[in-house]
């Protein structure tokens, strides 16, 4: 089955992937490409209904910056230009765009929420202005200073009098501001206009993508196995299980206990697997194996790349054993694809390593599958879900894979862990009671490379200080702190230190992110 397709151009802005994540909303499927990637014949190829222009750091007006190939402009599909995407499209059709503050010109740059209001009728505002004008979310440097031929304005804002321009005899569009993010409240409402003005169909459902995957996974593989490295987070838990479905016990999987799992968590995992599933199972005890190699290491970014090599390490040991292990299957997501920069080659910056994408060495002798890397974590859900797998464990809070070595911020010991680990399980155990489990994306103790001094009784203590964080978010991308109550965390705080030898101080982390990350580490 062949879906209308979406070329989305990756011009390096941060949030590319949340325009993705608004088409996959409207059951479109779509592909992000970096724009060095995109030529007139990989166009062709994927030959797209349409085309979007993302956001990007750069200035048009820097001589080499990022453009389109310029006979796209001719290929006859509708386009929509973002921000540094709409400055592209003005550039290489003929308008002009001057430099702002950040590349030096003397424009007005703008960064942060406005209202545009409209000026004339366009159908891609369908639905928008109802109320005279609409809130955006701003983020540029340059403007666009003089509109392209064929281009007429459609709404302006006080400090972007281009804020929205089309062309409408080419269906091309062209917005200053991002719709994607969360902070223009109504700008899913564009996307779906616009595809709707393409004429797509809107048939990529996760019934769809889940036996698109199998045929393309039996495509992959062929006759030979494949090893899965089970984390026990949904993630490689649903790769498993599709693999598994495509495969059968062509596949084996590899549990791999790295010495940085939560209290419990190898039971539950292996439980789970062998009470539901009937797939080789592997359970590899390595503790002494990582937590040695980590053994004084206390960068971020050092710590990060050594799990991940130790895994490939641990997955080719097992997959000697094996007689035609070829591939090596992991649950990369689509975020992972993005924020590891070091994978993809694309235009966006790098913010962390994740393991299950960096660090891979070039000779691994395995080849990887990863049926998850064009879906985003509620997708994952909504698969395993069509897949049939518990829903107490679909709705398992994320874990990193590598565990608990970036939730002990600076140098890891036996004795740091064994504290966090109990830690963890109070705090976990305190939202359970108190029914708060489902309503957070994501919560964990860290403990902190830090001792402070305490009373307790009539002693003194000298013990670590321990961080709480709990989270929402529908995608790991931002994510807001969770608004507990005092008393939530009064009594956590209690509980812990009570029951907790090794911590005699709780604080609470209200990092939104951006600028923050989950993790601390
Ligand atoms: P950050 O800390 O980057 O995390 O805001 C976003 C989400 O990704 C998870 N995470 C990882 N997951 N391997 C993974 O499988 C990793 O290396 C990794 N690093 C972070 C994190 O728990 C959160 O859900």
């Amino acid at each position: 089955m062949t879906h209308d397709r979406l070329l989305i151009i990756d011009f390096g802005s941060q949030v590319t992937q949340l325009i993705a994540r608004r088409l996959r909303e409207l059951n479109v499927y779509c592909e992000i490409h970096p724009y060095q990637s995109v030529t007139m014949n990989m166009v062709r190829a994927l030959a797209p209904r349409a085309v979007i222009f993302s956001g990007g750091p750069d200035s048009v007006t820097r001589e080499g910056s990022p453009r389109a190939p310029q006979e796209l402009f001719d290929y006859g599909v509708p386009i929509l230009g973002i921000c540094y995407g709409q400055q592209v499209m003005m550039t290489q059709l003929g308008g002009q765009v001057d430099g702002g503050k950040i590349s030096g010109g003397g424009g007005t740059a703008e960064f942060g929420r406005a209202y545009v209001e409209p000026k004339g009728s366009l159908h891609l505002l369908d639905g928008w202005f109802d109320d005279g004008r609409e809130q955006v979310w701003m983020s540029h440097g340059d403007h666009v200073s003089r509109l392209a031929p064929g281009f007429e304005v459609y709404g302006t804002s006080p400090n972007a009098p281009y804020a929205i321009t089309a062309d409408t005899t080419r269906h091309f569009y062209a917005v200053q501001f991002h719709p994607e993010v969360h902070h223009t409240p109504r700008g899913a409402k564009l996307y779906e206009n616009f595809v709707r003005l393409a004429g797509f169909k809107s048939d990529w459902t996760m019934g769809a993508y889940r036996d698109e995957a199998i045929a393309k996974i039996r495509e992959q593989v062929g006759d030979k196995r494949v090893i899965c490295g089970l984390s026990g987070g949904v993630d490689s838990s649903v790769a498993a299980v599709l693999i598994h479905e495509a495969i059968g016990d062509q596949l084996t999987c590899v549990f791999v206990d790295h010495g940085l799992l939560r209290k419990n968590e190898a039971e539950e995992v292996l439980g789970m697997f062998r009470d539901n599933y009937n797939i080789p199972l592997i359970h590899a005890d390595e503790s002494d194996l990582f937590l040695t190699a980590l053994d004084g290491m206390s960068d971020p970014e050092e710590k990060r790349k050594t799990i991940g090599k130790l895994f490939i390490d641990v997955f080719q040991k097992h997959a000697d054993t094996i007689e035609n292990a070829e591939f090596l299957a992991q649950g990369t997501l689509y975020p992972d694809v993005i924020e590891s920069v070091s994978f993809s080659g694309g235009p966006s910056v790098t913010i962390k390593s994740h393991h299950n994408v960096g660090g891979l060495p070039e000779k691994m002798g395995l080849k990887l599958v990863e049926p998850l890397r064009e879906l985003f974590k509620d997708e994952v859900r909504a698969l395993g879900h069509a897949l049939g797998l518990p829903p107490s464990f679909i709705g398992r809070h994320p874990f990193p894979g590598p565990g608990l070595a970036i939730r002990c911020p600076g140098e890891i010991t036996r004795d740091k862990l064994a504290i966090l680990r109990e830690a963890d399980a109070v705090y976990i155990d305190q939202i359970r009671r108190h029914g708060l489990y489902e309503d957070i994306w994501q919560a964990f103790a860290a403990l902190l490379p830090v001792r402070t001094v305490g009373v307790m009784g009539d002693g003194r203590t000298y013990d670590y200080a321990c961080a709480l964080r709990a989270v929402t978010s529908v995608d790991g991308m931002t994510a807001d702190y969770y608004p507990f109550s005092h008393d939530f965390l009064s009594e956590t705080a209690t509980r812990i230190i009570n029951e907790v030898p090794g911590i005699n101080r709780i604080t609470y982390d209200i990092t939104s992110k951006p600028p923050g990350t989950i993790e601390w580490e």
